[in-house]
């Protein structure tokens, strides 16, 4: 950056002197973390009195229902204003059916919430591979995920969670013209405001390893290179975020967070869209693990990564770490 007022350097600058109190410091901060910047992520089983550890995510359970409203009530009393939604079903199968079953466990779920706490917006996650014996997030023909025949299977799972009252639909499959396909769906069921938060650069990443243990969605053959992104890649991670605009995305995501930190930036750079940070479960257990062993200091550590993710231009952070944030920040004052 040039400036037009005339430079001065050491010793008439002193970047020190904006340091030197605590006061002086608040005062002069740039970014500041706030309950309201985050969205809790929930895992939702079938059953009763079910609150299951999820071993590589201290703090992280299996909920169901009974323990889900209890969970919620908290998650709103801390002042969190959402919750992102992911279902274990009973049942899989090749087309991940209990995605868009009625009373499947998303779509009980919701009401569950919508009963306790209806204050709080939920947010769906819109996939099919929690729901699908093999794993992957559409549909196998050929021993490949066929992306067209997969959207119809998408939009039913939209509409069916908006149905069921859903506040936030967001597609995570990564099949081209998902978020199209949704968004007619929703408005042809009756549902032109409920939004679309787009899972749009979603990166094929090690670090949703703890995740599919959590959510069993491990896939039982290959990979997701065919259809998640390159790490390698941001540019093509604007024109996914492009598309999905052009399809009618009302938010865009991009996800992990913290090893995309430049596409967060570029992002803020190029759309004017509310841009969600997905900060992921490998991002989390690196850090719970590290600080358990005492090898750094937890608090410390993840106020740094959720500020840095802020920082590079996340209006809406997605975190496990949300309720212990939430709790340091309702703390502060
Ligand atoms: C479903 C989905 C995944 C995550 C969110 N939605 C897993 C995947 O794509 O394998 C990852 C979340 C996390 O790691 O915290 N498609």
């Amino acid at each position: 950056m040039t400036s037009s007022l005339p430079q001065s350097g050491f010793p008439q600058s002193r970047l020190r002197r904006l340091r030197e109190s605590s006061a002086i410091r608040l005062m002069t901060q740039e970014t500041s973390l706030s309950v309201k910047d985050f969205v809790y992520p929930l895992f939702v089983t079938h059953g009763r009195d079910v609150y299951e550890p999820v071993e590589p995510m201290p703090g992280v359970y299996h909920l169901s229902l009974d323990k889900l409203v209890e969970e919620v009530s908290e998650i709103s009393q801390l002042g969190i204003l959402s919750v992102l939604l992911f279902g274990l079903p009973d049942h899989k199968d090749a087309r991940g059916t209990e995605a868009y079953d009625p009373h499947g466990i998303i779509q009980e779920a919701i009401r569950a919430i919508k009963q306790a706490t209806p204050q709080l917006l939920v947010m769906t996650d819109v996939c099919l591979c929690e729901y699908t014996d093999h794993g992957h997030c559409g549909v196998i023909v050929d021993d490949m995920v066929d992306n067209d025949e997969t959207l119809e299977l998408l939009a039913k799972v939209a509409l069916s969670h908006a149905e069921a009252g859903a506040d936030v639909v967001a597609p995570s499959a990564m099949m081209d013209g998902q978020v199209g396909a949704i968004r007619r769906a929703l408005d042809d069921g009756g549902y032109p405001l409920v939004p679309i938060m787009a899972y749009s650069a979603k990166y094929a990443s090690a670090f949703y390893g703890p995740f599919r243990a959590a959510a069993d969605s491990t896939p039982q053959f290959g990979d997701r290179r065919g259809y998640q992104m390159e790490p390698a890649n941001a540019r093509q991670a604007l024109r996914e975020m492009e598309m999905d605009i052009q399809e009618g995305a009302d938010m865009i995501m991009i996800k992990p967070a913290l090893a995309y930190l430049d596409v967060i930036v570029r992002a803020r750079q190029a759309f004017n869209h509310p841009i969600a940070a997905y900060n992921v479960s490998g991002e989390y257990s690196m850090v719970k693990g590290a600080a358990a062993n005492g090898w750094l200091d937890g608090q410390g550590a993840i106020l740094e990564i959720i500020t840095a993710i802020k920082r590079a231009g996340a209006d809406i952070i997605i975190s496990y770490h949300a309720k212990e944030v939430a709790r340091w920040l309702n703390a502060e004052r």
